[in-house]
C-alpha cells in the first residue's frame, strides 16, 4: 500500500467535519415561489396534480405571501388565470389584468417581497398557444413580440420588480428591453427563460394555469430536449439582447445544460424546478416510497451545485421551513 493513502472517509466521520467541508448549501433566499392567481374573492382552490399548491384570488394570494416572507423566501413569480381568454391575449396586458391587480396588492402589503411576473400568453389565449396564431395555425413570432412589449410595460407599471418572458419567441428579450427602456422602466430587470425545453414535466402546470394548447404542441418554439449546443446559443442570444438573468427550465433533467450555461455566461443563472418535478416527489412521498424532505432538499442542492444562483420551486415554502 503506497503512503500516504487517500482516505476520503476521514472527513465524513462526524457531522461537524461534514459541515465544514460541505461545498454547497441551501438558504431560504435561494428560492422563488411560483403562485397562481385568478379572479374572485376568498378563493384558495387546491391544484390536484400539485398537492399543497393552490389557485388563489388576490386577497388570498396576499395572505399566502405572509408565511413566505416570514420563512425568508425573498421572491414570488406570478401566473395569471384570466376570467376571459381571447385570440389577442388581452388579459395579459390589461390595466386591470389579474397579474396587474395581484402585483399592486402584493406590493402594497409586502413592499419588500420581490414580485416577478411570468410573461407568456398561453394562459390568456383562447387557443392556449404562447402567441398570436396565424390562419395557417402557425405562431406569428413578430406579432407576438408586440404583445410581449405591451405586457412587459403593463406589468412594470403595475409594480412588478422583474419581468420574465417565457414564450421562447425569437427576439423577445430585445423587444421587452426596448419597450421597458422607452417607457421609463429602464431599471426593471429581465429574467429570461433563455433555455426552455418542450418538456413533459410541465403537465401539472398546464392544469394549474388552465393553459394546455387546444391543438398542436409547443415544439416549434420550445427546445428539443436532445440539444445542448442550441441551449448555449439561446443563452448567448438572450444575454446579448439585454437579459439580466438567464434561466434554464426544467431543472433536474437538464443539470448538464445548467452547468454549461453557468460556465459560459457571466450573468446570474436561475433554474426552474417545474411542476412535474414537484409532483413526482409529492406522489412518491405520498406512497411512502421516498422521504419528501430529504428528496426535495437533495434535488434543490443538486440544482444549486450544478450552478443555479436561485431556484424557482413549488417547494420554496416547505424547503425554507426545513432549513430554518
Ligand atoms: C408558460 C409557462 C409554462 C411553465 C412556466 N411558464 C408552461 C408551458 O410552457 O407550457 C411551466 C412551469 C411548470 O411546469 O412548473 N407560461
Amino acid at each position: 500500500m503506497p503512503f500516504p493513502q487517500e482516505r476520503p472517509r476521514r472527513l465524513r466521520a462526524t457531522a461537524g467535519l461534514r459541515a465544514m467541508v460541505r461545498e454547497t448549501s441551501l438558504r431560504p433566499d435561494d428560492f422563488v415561489m411560483p403562485l397562481f392567481v385568478r379572479p374572485g374573492k376568498g378563493l384558495k382552490r387546491p391544484i390536484k396534480s400539485m398537492p399543497g399548491q393552490f389557485q388563489y384570488s388576490v386577497d388570498e394570494l396576499v395572505k399566502a405571501a405572509g408565511p413566505l416572507a416570514a420563512a425568508g423566501v425573498p421572491a414570488v413569480i406570478l401566473f395569471g388565470i384570466p376570467d376571459r381568454k381571447d385570440a389577442k391575449a388581452t388579459g395579459a396586458y390589461a390595466h386591470d389584468g389579474i397579474v396587474q391587480k395581484a402585483t399592486r396588492a402584493l406590493k402594497q402589503r409586502h413592499p419588500d417581497l420581490v414580485v416577478m411576473a411570468d410573461l407568456c400568453f398561453c394562459e390568456y389565449t383562447d387557443h392556449g398557444h404562447c402567441g398570436v396564431v396565424r390562419k395557417d395555425g402557425a405562431i406569428d413570432n413578430d406579432a407576438t413580440l408586440e404583445l410581449a412589449a405591451k405586457t412587459a410595460v403593463s406589468q412594470a407599471r403595475a409594480g412588478c420588480d422583474v419581468v420574465a418572458p417565457s414564450g421562447m419567441m425569437d427576439g423577445q428579450v430585445a423587444a421587452v428591453r426596448a419597450a421597458l427602456d422607452s417607457s421609463s422602466f429602464a431599471a426593471t430587470p429581465i429574467l429570461a427563460y433563455a433555455v426552455k425545453y418542450a418538456s413533459a414535466f410541465y403537465g401539472p402546470f398546464r392544469d394549474a394555469a388552465e393553459s394546455p394548447p387546444k391543438f398542436g404542441d409547443r415544439s416549434t418554439h420550445q427546445m428539443d430536449p436532445a440539444n445542448l449546443r442550441e441551449a448555449l446559443r439561446e443563452a448567448e442570444l438572450d444575454a446579448a439582447e439585454g437579459a439580466d438573468i438567464l434561466m434554464v427550465k426544467p431543472a433536474l433533467p437538464y443539470l448538464d445544460v445548467l452547468a454549461a450555461v453557468r460556465a459560459r455566461c457571466r450573468l446570474p443563472v436561475a433554474a426552474y424546478c417545474v411542476s412535474g418535478e414537484y409532483a413526482m416527489i409529492k406522489a412518491a412521498a405520498a406512497q411512502g416510497w421516498i422521504d419528501e424532505k430529504r428528496a426535495a432538499l437533495e434535488a434543490l442542492t443538486s440544482i444549486k451545485r450544478a450552478g443555479a444562483d436561485f431556484i424557482l420551486t413549488y417547494h420554496a415554502l416547505e424547503a425554507a421551513r426545513w432549513l430554518a
